[in-house]
């Protein structure tokens, strides 16, 4: 059976290149950054290249790269490193209803540790109420915090708009940006938003699991939340994993290097997935953005009257993955606060599939699982009538 990988929001299988080098690094090149030796230099010098390719793809300099385990602890490290680093000037914090759970839960645990949070709502596309941020951000506003693409419905924000209203508004309150589902998909322009830190993670981009890391304008303070040796530059301690940070800057190089056509490539393979199931007729509704104003990886739909999970089962059978809502959550019974915060209807907020794109998909390859996803819900909705 032919496997079709439709879940590149969750993770993405790591290029070619990127295994072979990690492999090489684990290896060959397995010496501490630290150590003074010719073995630790050149480990060292490793993450200084990935330091510089991955500082690129944010149009940004070297020093501002913070290498970390992946996008959740980049995310912890902005927003706890933040709040606590700002306690004195003041306690409100601000992001929305539709974040990744690596974002929520930091702000529901500053929330036990005194911080007043707002969560700014979205409408049915899922975008962030302007007005309502501008209502929001106050004197005592220390930290507004807005991810880039949402991973289940691929909203995109308008950042810039954002940062101008909050820096307008207070322009002390530092602004993060989770664009752990844009980086290497789409341009990262930190400077026009004026975000103050920006997340990304090495795995959602043909990288290794287990780098990602936090863009840190210069000049901003955070407080650390690992507190060691001192590596990068005494904000994030811990021996650095010079194979992944490696392979995470070859990733960010081969996916940045013609990126417009990259992207213009999975709007053709989501428009083609959706085309062709268009003309298969399934009854199925679009959960979010129009397809032509989502992210070019992902989309959202539901097909009402079927369990998601059964769909997700019977997809997997005949060699097609999806994911049911987002991957953090589909072992989770819970229905999705994304889909929710958009005011989906009960049946669509059961039924919802994520199909979501990489470069290593064809359009042979998903007009195929549009066609299947067609015939599985039609035998589906005989079974269960
Ligand atoms: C928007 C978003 N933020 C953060 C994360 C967490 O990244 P990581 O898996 O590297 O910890 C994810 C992963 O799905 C994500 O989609």
């Amino acid at each position: 059976m032919t496997e079709i990988y439709l879940d590149n929001s969750a993770t993405t299988k790591p290029y070619q290149a990127v295994i072979d080098l990690t492999g090489r690094i684990q290896s060959e090149s397995f010496g501490n950054p630290s150590s003074m030796h010719g073995k630790g230099i050149e480990a060292e010098k490793l993450i200084a290249t990935a330091r510089r390719k991955v500082a690129a793809v944010f149009e940004g300099h070297e020093k501002e790269i913070y290498f970390t385990s992946g996008g959740t602890e980049a995310n912890n490290l902005a927003i706890k490193g933040a709040a606590y680093r700002s306690r004195r000037r003041g306690n409100h914090l601000v992001t929305s209803t539709i974040e990744h759970p690596s974002v929520l839960s930091c702000f529901q645990f500053l929330e036990q540790e005194g911080f007043t949070v707002s969560y700014l709502e979205v409408d049915r596309q899922g975008l962030v109420r302007q007005e309502q941020l501008e209502d929001i951000i106050g004197s005592e506003t220390v930290l507004v915090s807005i991810m880039h693409v949402n991973n289940e419905i691929g909203s995109i924000q308008h950042l810039e708009e954002l940062g101008r209203i909050i820096k307008n508004k207070c322009p002390e309150a530092l602004y993060h940006v989770d664009a752990v589902q844009s980086f290497g998909r789409l341009p990262l322009k930190p400077v026009a938003w004026k975000a103050d830190m920006v997340t990304a993670s090495a795995h959602k981009i043909h990288g290794p699991r287990g780098a990602g890391c936090l863009w840190v304008k210069k000049g901003t303070l955070l407080q650390p939340l690992l507190h060691g040796g001192g590596q990068e530059y005494g904000l994030r301690s811990g021996t650095e994993n010079t194979a992944a940070i490696a392979g995470f800057g070859l990733a960010a190089e081969i996916c940045s290097t013609g990126l417009t056509e990259k992207a213009a490539e999975l709007v053709d393979l989501k428009q083609a997935f959706y085309r062709k199931l268009l003309e298969a007729g399934p009854s199925f509704a679009v959960n979010g953005p129009n397809p032509r104003e989502s992210a070019p990886h992902i989309i959202n739909l539901s097909f009402p009257g079927l369990k998601a999970e059964m769909l997700l089962h019977a997809l997997e059978e005949k060699g097609v993955y999806v994911s049911a809502g987002s991957a953090c959550h589909s072992k989770h019974p819970d229905p999705s606060h994304v889909l929710e915060a958009i005011a989906t209807n009960k049946e669509s907020l059961d039924s919802a599939l994520r199909f979501s794109f990489s470069g290593f998909n064809t359009v042979e390859e998903v007009e195929t699982a549009a066609g299947i996803t067609a015939e599985v819900t039609a035998e589906l909705r005989k079974y269960f009538s």
